[in-house]
């Protein structure tokens, strides 16, 4: 069995080790629980193997999709393997419905149907405040070159209509959320996580938030909500 040797990178949310295979590291789910660029941080116990197994289970069916991504397989409930990537420093969003920072951004009421729905690229730095940028900050900067950006929009866009009918199918609604693409040997691949830290879900009925925005508004129930999308969409969390 694959394990770890050191650390590589610690985020807000997961931790990356090395391991004796260089081309995959270990990737650990912690509880810790991060909102407005790491101003608010708490533990949430069991956040990580919820994280985890959810995340796993996400890009096991995007790739039966054709979406290739870094996921490997589970270790531990809160460990997986992934393929080493070299991160583009980019969020790719898509919002099927307004919420969050394009709500002031541009003064949208929330619940605003955005159609055909909205691609946004975010530069990924706390410091700054993860400020939207376009694809002119990208090449000029050289985070990544047009046919990067092309394949980026393409997969975030395809992912979009996977997970909206999944979601849709376990009566939630997916409202928005982010991926991080990186690439090895040439070839892009969706990595870092698909969880409820990173995207929005609304009950259809009610329309209940049931995502980080919980922890962000202070609503309570954090890692309970992000249970009740995992049973709802038939994940084992154990
Ligand atoms: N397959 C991968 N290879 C290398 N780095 C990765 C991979 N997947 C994700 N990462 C990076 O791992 C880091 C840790 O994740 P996280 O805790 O979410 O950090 P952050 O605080 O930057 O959001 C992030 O910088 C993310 O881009
Ligand atoms: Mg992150």
């Amino acid at each position: 069995m694959l394990e770890k040797i050191e650390i590589l990178k610690t985020g807000k949310a997961k931790a990356l080790y090395t391991t004796s295979d260089p081309s995959k590291l270990i990737m650990e789910y912690r509880d810790d629980t991060s909102a407005f660029d790491g101003k608010k941080i708490e533990q949430l116990a069991g956040k990580g193997t919820v994280n985890n197994r959810f995340n796993g289970h996400i890009m096991d069916h995007l790739q039966s999709k054709g979406v290739d991504n870094h996921h490997i397989e589970a270790t531990a409930p809160n460990e997986s393997i992934v393929m080493s990537l070299d991160m583009f420093p980019i969020e790719c969003v898509v919002r099927n419905f307004a919420a969050g920072s394009i709500c002031k951004r541009l003064g949208l009421e929330e619940a605003m149907v955005m159609e055909p729905p909205i691609f946004e690229f975010f530069y990924k730095d706390d410091s700054l405040g993860d400020p939207l940028i376009n694809d002119c900050h990208i090449t000029a900067f050289g985070w990544a070159n047009e046919d990067d950006i092309e394949v980026m929009k393409e997969l975030t866009l395809k992912t979009n209509d996977i997970l909206v009918t999944l979601f849709d199918s376990a009566d939630l609604i997916l409202v928005d959320f982010k991926l991080e693409f990186g690439k090895s040997d040439g070839k892009i691949y969706l990595g870092d996580e698909f969880t409820p830290d990173g995207c929005r879900v609304w009950d259809k009925e009610t329309k209940k938030k049931l995502d980080k925005d919980r922890f962000r508004l202070g609503l309570g129930d954090v890692v309970e909500s992000y249970q009740e999308i995992a049973h709802r969409l038939g994940i084992n969390l154990t």
